[in-house]
């Protein structure tokens, strides 16, 4: 560099280097070098020759570095080095003029911004590759029964499609957020320079459109020191791993012998190495601990930008691998919950037997009582009594007698036997977002609706 007489320590050039990580951004590089030259062709910094020497150049830049057993060269500190030195190789010192107007801070802010538009487009269409799974198996099992839980003890019974969708709303959601992480990534850094701006009136829109930018930055401080985007992304990808960790956890659960709810697909399976009657749902596990990672990720990133002086600082390298962890992590999460989901088997018996359990209609005798003018509080506590006598003499809440009902409260008549039949459990939640089949069916409707918009709004932004 420049003004230095002695190479850099290697102890300290282990720790500068960027290029066992950052040589992921060789292609956004090239694709934003390209577009810069041309900006500079548009200002009369290259002329029509020089601009189809470099755009060929960087091509041929593009092709060695995907060739097998390509390697960097110790020296080149990161990506952007590289890329000029060998862009130097194919061009000789033409190439030297690509880095006019333009600083190795607005260019790598840049090319992190293009990773996370593209991962964040991934990451939606990977959203709605596994909406799509649920709302298959939603509508396949719209009908079926099953326990619904909180703290994880047998709560009200419900149908398992309005379970499975449960997770659609948690992914569409998701699909939010990183259609937000794409929007703030969506604004091109390139121009700022280090941090003042550049000397070259370099038409910033034209380069802006030319790599599918939205806009521009319009504060060239701001431009240099901000990574918002990547942390939005890293938040986006935290709440979707968290999402599908509680579907790993659940299938975990569900596919144990105890419960017997549910099977995974062999392929989706893993055996044991010492006992042959294994088999382990070790995709779902991975789901459900997969998460803290990519939140951890996020964590490191607003560790690295906390309090850290406008504009770059060299902590701001520190931003890729966080990054590059988290996009490999969650798409790996994303394709295996769709993969894993097409092949689950669910069992209806067992879920059915587990969710006939008479305890699960005590609400439903609650508001029985509530619909004769006792106030909901009260009914609680009738039912938690009448509970309780059924306990002590170890039978069902239907086979207490009219008598000891009456004990309890005047208002329990005949009705009683009646909303503990067990159809009428579930259809009484008529009430939209219920488990009923009509809101349910309504429910169905709607996440189709929502599913088709995300693949609408993926064309578009693909086109
Ligand atoms: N490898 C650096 C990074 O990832 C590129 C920017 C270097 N800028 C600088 N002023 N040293 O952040």
């Amino acid at each position: 560099m420049a003004r230095f007489r002695k190479d850099p320590d290697p102890r300290f050039w282990r720790l500068n280097r960027s290029l066992p990580f950052d040589w992921q951004l060789a292609i956004y590089d090239i694709d934003q070098s390209r577009a810069h030259a041309r900006g500079l062709r548009a200002i009369g910094v290259l002329d029509d020759d020089e601009l189809a020497r470099m755009e060929a150049g960087l091509e041929r830049v593009r092709a060695r570095m995907g060739e097998h057993g390509f390697a960097f060269e110790e020296a080149d500190e990161d990506i952007h080095m590289a890329i000029e030195r060998l862009l130097g190789e194919e061009i000789g010192t033409l190439a030297g003029k690509l880095h006019t107007g333009r600083s190795r801070n607005d260019q790598v802010a840049t090319d992190v911004a293009m990773v996370v538009q593209a991962h964040s487009l991934r990451a939606i269409e990977l959203c709605g590759a596994a909406m799509g799974r649920l709302l298959e198996q939603a509508e396949a099992h719209r009908d079926w029964t099953m326990p619904g839980y909180t703290h994880l003890q047998r709560a009200q019974p419900v149908y398992l499609g309005h379970h499975l969708l449960a997770y659609f709303w948690m992914l569409a959601r998701d699909v939010l957020r990183f259609q937000f992480a794409l929007n703030s990534a969506s604004v091109m850094p390139l121009g700022s320079g280090a941090l003042a701006g550049v000397n070259w009136e370099i038409d910033r829109e034209a380069v802006a459109a030319d790599l599918g930018f939205a806009h521009v930055s319009h504060n060239s401080i701001d431009g240099s020191s901000n990574r918002d985007f990547v942390l939005d992304y890293l938040a986006a990808a935290s709440t979707c791993a968290m999402h599908l960790s509680r579907l790993g956890s659940e299938i975990v659960i569900w596919s144990s012998s105890e419960f017997g709810f549910c099977e995974l697909d062999e392929s989706f399976s893993s055996g044991s190495s010492i006992m042959p009657q294994k088999k382990n749902p070790d995709s779902a596990e991975l789901l459900r601990a997969k998460s803290p990672r990519v939140a951890a990720s996020h964590q490191t990133l607003l560790g690295v930008m906390h309090a850290l002086p406008l504009t770059y600082g060299k902590d701001m390298q520190e931003d890729k691998e966080p990054l590059f962890d988290a996009i490999d992590t969650i798409e790996a999460c994303l394709e295996v919950t769709e993969g894993m989901l097409s092949g689950i088997e669910f069992d209806r018996e067992r879920m059915e037997a587990a969710s006939g359990d008479e305890m699960l209609a005590a609400t439903e005798v609650a508001d029985l009582l509530v619909r004769r003018g006792v106030p909901f509080r009260e009914a609680h506590g009738i039912v938690g009594d009448l509970v309780r006598d059924a306990i002590a003499q170890d039978k069902p809440l239907s086979e207490l007698t009219p008598e000891e009902l009456r004990q309890r409260s005047e208002h329990l008549d005949d009705s009683y036997y009646e909303v503990l039949q067990r159809s009428s459990w579930l259809e009484s939640k008529r009430i939209a977002g219920g488990t009923g089949s009509a809101p349910l069916a309504a429910q169905l409707d709607r996440a189709r609706a929502t599913l088709a918009a995300v693949g609408a709004r993926l064309r578009d932004q693909r086109a």
